[in-house]
């Protein structure tokens, strides 16, 4: 069968690797897709972004099943739009899409369904907001109510950036539309941890749980980024924890959103941080799958990817079991210099090293271009390596990423350091 991935980062890279070694796939096609889905025989690049003319292509070229990467397209509606042309799609409504593109929407549903999350109160009022920034104190956090592209949260460790987040997000607009409504929540201290889950409106299949690195520099120093790095499986999520994950945060959200009329059906991506004592809260949700984390995910992921999106699609998520290698998986992101304030693209990249059985280099922000593959976007590669621990995996990792060479490549040295530092 034809099969389309939508987006152009590692994590559709992953995802398009994955789906076409299904014995079923006859070939991918990743819309538009990066210089690394070009350079791969089962895949096939189609500069379409307009979800109108995708869902025709999709039509005339009898696509059987189309995966989508990124939120945007999800949260404009691709798939409702793919659905009422009778296509196949694997994720959410735009209205169930609202427990990522808006924080407020999030937030209250948590509220309603007992979903532990950070204490917090959303504000329109920039006057209203400062005054409840003095009531609290800092440390505090403020969140852009819509999507910002990774931008929209400030993590305010004195009451003058909280103070300075609100005016720009709110009176100077510097978020766009997304900053006209904010949230202000109580800080949390802990770690953070990535679970991610598929859902056919009303069964749950989690998939392998993950840790990202969000810190453009080692030891989680310097600005927020896309995510530097990720290994999967995170060993911060015990057999306890993930069970209390499932019962206290994805089950009831899962049920609330049936409950209150929009099934989800998609990735469902819960951002979690669990503190010392193994007490858990939700960051965020994200409508879609983890970009790097998709990337050792699908690394270690052995059934068939294309049976499970079809079960997903035919609500029996219930009869899959998936099956894992053993391995774990760790992603290093190679990034452009100037990521992630402002990306230099243009940079010829050499020496990638060819598919392993233990090494898997994804692309995202690269093209060909006259010939040669150049950076094209702020983070460039992910570099996927497969391994007995997360020691020799991050070796492994690093070896590949010490040869690959563009000009100013920032990438961070310590992926995988909260795990190597657990005590076991
Ligand atoms: P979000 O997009 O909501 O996940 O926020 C981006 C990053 O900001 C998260 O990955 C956390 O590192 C940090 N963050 C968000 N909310 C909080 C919070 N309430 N307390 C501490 N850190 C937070
Ligand atoms: N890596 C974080 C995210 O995909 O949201």
């Amino acid at each position: 069968m034809k099969i389309l991935v939508v987006g152009s980062g590692g994590r559709e890279h992953a995802l398009a690797w994955r789906l076409a070694q299904s014995p079923r796939a006859q070939f991918v096609y990743v819309a538009p897709g990066n210089g690394g889905t070009a350079g791969h025989p089962n895949l096939k690049n189609l500069p379409i972004t307009d979800m109108r003319v995708l869902a025709a292509f999709a039509k005339r070229e009898r696509i059987q099943l189309t995966v989508v990467g990124p939120e945007v397209p999800i949260a404009a509606g691709i798939v409702d739009h793919f659905r009422n042309e009778g296509l196949k799609i694997f994720g959410p409504t735009r209205a169930a899409a609202r427990l990522e593109s808006s924080k407020d929407f999030a937030k209250a549903f948590m509220t309603r369904h007992n979903i532990p999350t950070a204490a917090y109160q959303s504000f329109t009022d920039a006057g209203r907001a400062h005054a409840y920034l003095e009531e609290r104190g800092a440390p505090i956090v403020v969140k852009a109510d819509g999507l910002a592209a990774g931008k929209g949260v400030v993590v305010a460790l004195d009451l003058a950036q909280a103070h300075l987040a609100v005016d720009q997000m709110l009176a100077d607009n510097q978020t766009g539309g997304a900053g006209a409504r904010v949230v202000i929540e109580e800080f949390l201290e802990g770690e953070e941890a990535s679970f991610i889950v598929m859902v056919d409106g009303q069964h749950i299949l989690p998939l392998a749980t993950s840790q990202d690195h969000k810190r453009l520099l080692d030891q989680d120093r310097g600005p927020n980024t896309g995510g530097m790095g990720a290994y999967s499986p995170a060993p911060i999520v015990t057999p306890g924890i993930h069970a209390r994950i499932m019962r206290e945060v994805i089950a009831p959200t899962v049920h609330g959103m049936a409950q209150e009329g929009m099934p989800y059906t998609g990735f469902l991506y819960a951002g979690l941080m669990i503190d010392a004592q193994g007490n858990l809260k939700t960051l965020e949700f994200n409508c879609r799958m983890g970009d790097p984390e998709t990337q050792p995910i699908m690394a270690r992921l052995k059934s068939d990817f294309v049976n499970v999106c079809e079960h997903a699609l035919e609500g029996s998520l219930d009869q899959v079991e998936l099956e894992w290698d053993r391995r774990t998986a760790l992603g290093v992101v190679m990034a452009s210099r100037g990521y992630p304030e402002a990306p230099v693209t243009g940079d010829v990249i050499t020496s990638i090293p060819p598919e392993a059985d233990d090494l898997l280099v994804f692309h995202a922000g690269t093209a060909f271009k006259e010939g040669a593959l150049q950076t094209n976007g702020g983070r460039v590669l992910c570099v996927t390596a497969l391994a007995d621990s997360v020691r020799m995996a991050q070796k492994r990792a690093y070896e590949a990423v010490d040869r690959i060479h563009f000009e100013g490549a920032q990438f961070r040295r310590d992926i995988g350091w909260r795990a190597l530092n657990r005590k076991h």
